[in-house]
């Protein structure tokens, strides 16, 4: 076999035999160490073998396969410790040539001193920060994973990094690794997005992983940095409560302003139940009682009792205190079903409601007790807009629905009363702001707080003759991509 010229080779290179006693050494090893030929390589690299050495040697003598790459870290260099990376290859092994291995070396004190730095700079970091390699083992961490995840540093290094992801994340991890190095395509790298993760004692906890890729020597790694959210979430969640919390007091208050108009309204059947009972004991105290006649008066008192009964349903249906719930809703039947609520308290102040709803409009994803609330917040707003003095103007409010561009739907409310003064425009979504002797000002504010939730708008514009128009918005539910 001829040998290469090693000589000219930069890097400290060797050859050793069967037995490990090197049998060459180049001349960029001579400038590096003082040991060599007759040595022992092993000894003079201490910890560099691993313990399935025996098994990785067998494997490199394979043709086609990769050098080994060993990693020695405490070889003493003119008085100084230093680390070196030593590529193994297998040579051939004859009788005339007994060389057995053949190894390149690469001193990699600084870069791994470089590491030891960052990893220390990164311990300080308040977000968990996990390395790496390609197949999404993980190879470091800081000390904020640590603390995360509950895990000591060694139970999570070489351990994949789906010990950490909850199911479906878990099971969906490799395919989407696969996916990302076969196709390039990029599903989560450079973007970052929430997640749930899951810690040693099994709790989850929202997240937000962003995850970068890094190129060195030819080796792909991945970081992963970690921001735990519980503490956003804890305060998300807290206003979201808040908020319901408002909307219920919102809906008391409204309710509060009606029950005049709801008095009325359960007054009707309750009157028809006591006639009907009465003109029954009447038939029963004559003696001859019709069954037929009897008969059709019990009927009438069931239907009205029902009707009562209803009415209450739906009234406590609206006061009662609600988790917020999107559902997928059409307007249409959201407003039909608020105008049994609100009709009686029209009729009762003398307007009339005219609702013109768009046919077909699409569908909306919205908590529709809220949205009903602001639709009879206006309304009801509309109806005190139009007391007395205005009537001469006429009686008519207009519930209207429409399509606005491509992503919208609209709800108005049209009324006949004077209009907003300009001076008080901005004042009239302020909490408190009334201009009615026993109002409360609250209903604009939480509305549009309500709608703002939503994702859509809470206005209002003065009618070209007169009045107001008030008006909000609500986006179209569309497919969201995942
Ligand atoms: N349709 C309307 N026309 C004229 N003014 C209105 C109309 N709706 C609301 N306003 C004004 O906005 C104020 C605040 O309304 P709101 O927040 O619902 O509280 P409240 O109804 O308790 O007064 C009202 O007092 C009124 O002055
Ligand atoms: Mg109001």
């Amino acid at each position: 076999m001829t040998l290469p010229d090693t000589n000219n080779l930069p890097l400290p290179f060797f050859m050793a035999n069967a037995e490990g006693v090197i049998t060459y050494v180049n001349a960029a090893w001579r400038k590096v160490f003082s040991r060599g030929v007759g040595d022992h390589w092993l000894s003079l690299f201490p910890e560099v073998a691993p313990a399935d050495f025996e098994a990785q040697w067998r494997r490199i003598r394979q043709p086609d396969e990769a050098p080994l790459r060993l990693r020695s870290s405490s070889v003493s260099v003119a008085g100084q410790t230093r680390v070196f990376d030593i590529h193994c290859q297998s040579g051939l092994e004859t009788e005339n040539d007994p060389t057995r291995l053949m190894a390149t070396l690469v001193d990699v004190t600084d870069q791994v001193r470089g590491e030891a730095e960052i990893l220390a700079i990164l311990d300080t970091a308040v977000d968990a920060v996990i390395i790496m390699d390609e197949d999404g083992y993980m190879e470091r961490l800081n000390a904020a994973a640590v603390r995360l995840f509950g895990y000591t540093a060694s139970e999570m290094q070489g351990q994949p990094v789906t010990l950490l992801m909850p199911e479906p994340h878990r099971s969906r991890h490799e395919a989407y690794v696969q996916h990302y190095l076969t196709s390039g395509e990029k599903k989560i790298i450079g973007k970052g997005r929430e997640l749930q993760a899951v810690t040693k004692s099994g709790r989850q906890i929202p997240i937000y992983l962003a995850v970068s890729e890094i190129n060195q020597q030819g080796r792909r790694r991945f970081t992963g940095i970690i921001h735990d959210l519980s503490e956003q979430q804890a305060a998300r969640e807290a206003l979201a409560e808040q908020r319901e919390r408002l909307a219920h007091v919102g809906r008391l208050s409204t309710m509060g302003e009606m029950t005049a108009s709801i008095a009325h309204e359960i007054n009707q059947p309750l009157t028809a139940i006591a006639m009907y009972a009465q003109s029954s004991i009447k038939l029963i105290d004559r003696g001859n009682a019709n069954p037929d006649k009897l008969r059709a008066a019990l009927e009438k008192l069931n239907t009205q009792s029902l009707r009562a009964g209803a009415i209450i349903e739906r009234i406590q249906r609206f006061a009662r205190p609600q988790q917020s719930q999107r559902e997928m809703t059409r307007l249409s039947v959201l407003l039909t079903d608020l105008l049994k609520l609100a009709e009686s308290d029209a009729r009762l102040h003398e307007v009339e409601l005219k609702f013109e709803l768009a046919q077909d409009l699409p569908i909306v994803l919205c908590d529709p007790i809220q949205i009903q609330q602001v639709a009879l917040n206006l309304i009801r707003n509309a109806i005190d807009a139009m007391s007395e003095i205005h009537r001469a103007n006429g009686r008519t409010i207009v519930i209207q629905t429409r399509a606005v561009g491509s992503n919208m739907v609209e709800v108005s409310v049209a009324d006949q009363g004077p209009g907003v003064a300009e001076d008080v425009e901005d004042l009239l979504f302020t909490p408190f702001h009334t201009t009615k002797k026993d109002g409360m000002g609250m209903g604009l504010s939480i509305c549009r707080t309500i709608i703002a939730q939503h994702g859509g708008v809470l206005s209002f514009r003065n009618n070209e003759d007169c009045g107001a128009t008030f008006y909000f918005t609500l986006p179209i539910e569309t497919a969201k991509d995942e």
